[in-house]
């Protein structure tokens, strides 16, 4: 049976923390034996943001140290720069031909910038959507492991590649699958009380795979937390719901009852609870801050997988694109 294609990428705004690795990277790792799998870093997103050239570099390097540290295998899946395939921008000036400003306006991830950066409200974010339409489906990819925050994303992308396919009555591209390996969406709150981890919700909100012992403890010692409960089996508020959940993907299901248990009757002590959690948090974390040290300092290693990466993605980037210039009709 052919393999399925899949692909996905993160874009390095930042360290990779536990909500990038439960909303993705964690699906990466798992679905490399199985199938055939594209993961790049989204270097070109990133200037959305206009990084300076030394941050730009850095911080893709630091992702893909990153995804091996968690797991990722060069040997199975294609992993590379996003800005080593520039096949993509020639697919992505081709899907914006027929992406239309209402549909880009009206994307939530969108609006959400305009809000937060209303100075900065360029073409780039606007277009968002078709860059990573032109990503997933300049590999034709079927599957792409993602968070729940991109699924109106890939929608986009459906209907790019839909658009595509009838305006010249062809089956070019396939109609992609925001993917979960093994069913539900692991959903990473922050540490502040709010929904979600992330690197742009505030300072101390996320942890970071690279975040030092003492770092990730004095973050989960701040967390935030309500004056505790008042009347047995009560609901608990959201900021205290974040806590327990984020056991839930670190401690054993026993440490999680025993708290529960107690919150139940009344006599939890959040100190005591935040205390365990940053000491199975810490065991959690230190396998990976310990390879992102190892790996982060083989730069010859680095540079031969970005360069495999780079000829392997190469490959079924050319064979999208010779095909997409024939259908529109460009000389051979
Ligand atoms: N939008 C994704 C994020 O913010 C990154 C991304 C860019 C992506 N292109 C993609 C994810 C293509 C999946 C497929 O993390």
């Amino acid at each position: 049976m052919k393999k399925e294609i899949v692909c996905s990428g993160i874009r390095p705004t930042g360290n990779i923390h536990l909500g990038n690795y439960f909303g993705a990277l964690r699906n990466f790792v798992k679905m490399q034996d199985e199938h055939d799998c594209y993961f790049f870093i989204a270097d070109y997103h990133s200037l959305t943001t206009h990084p300076t050239p030394e941050h730009l570099y850095a911080n893709a390097r630091q992702i893909l140290v990153e995804y091996l540290a968690a797991g990722l295998d060069p040997e199975k899946a294609t992993i590379y720069l996003q800005s080593d395939l520039p096949e993509t921008i020639e697919l992505y000036l081709f899907l914006n031909m027929n992406a239309y400003l209402g549909e880009l306006e009206r994307v939530t991830s969108f609006k959400d910038k305009v809000r937060q950066q209303p100075n900065n409200v360029n073409a780039g974010l606007l277009t968002y959507p078709t860059l990573m339409a032109a990503d997933i489906l300049i590999h034709k990819a079927a599957k792409v492991p993602v968070g729940k925050d991109q699924e109106q994303h890939l929608e986009m992308t459906r209907t790019f590649a839909q658009r595509f396919n009838n305006m010249y009555k062809c089956e070019a591209f396939p109609l992609p699958q925001a993917y979960n390996f093994g069913g539900e969406l692991v959903k990473i709150p922050g540490l502040n009380g709010s929904g979600k981890m992330g690197k742009s919700e505030g300072e101390g909100n996320a942890i970071f795979f690279v975040d030092e012992p003492a770092v990730l403890k004095k973050k989960i010692m701040r967390a935030k937390t309500d004056s505790g409960p008042t009347q047995p089996n009560q609901e608990k508020p959201e900021e205290i719901k974040n806590l327990f959940q984020l056991m839930k993907v670190v401690s054993t299901p026993d440490t999680v009852a025993y708290f529960d248990d107690l919150y139940n009757k009344c006599e939890i002590r959040y100190g005591d609870m935040k205390k365990q959690l940053a000491e199975d948090m810490e065991n959690f974390v230190a396998p990976f801050r310990e390879r992102i040290k190892e790996l982060g300092s083989d730069e010859a290693r680095l540079n031969r997988i970005m360069d495999m990466g780079k000829e392997k993605a190469h490959e079924s980037a050319r064979r999208t694109i010779d095909e997409v210039r024939h259908i529109i009709g460009y000389r051979n």
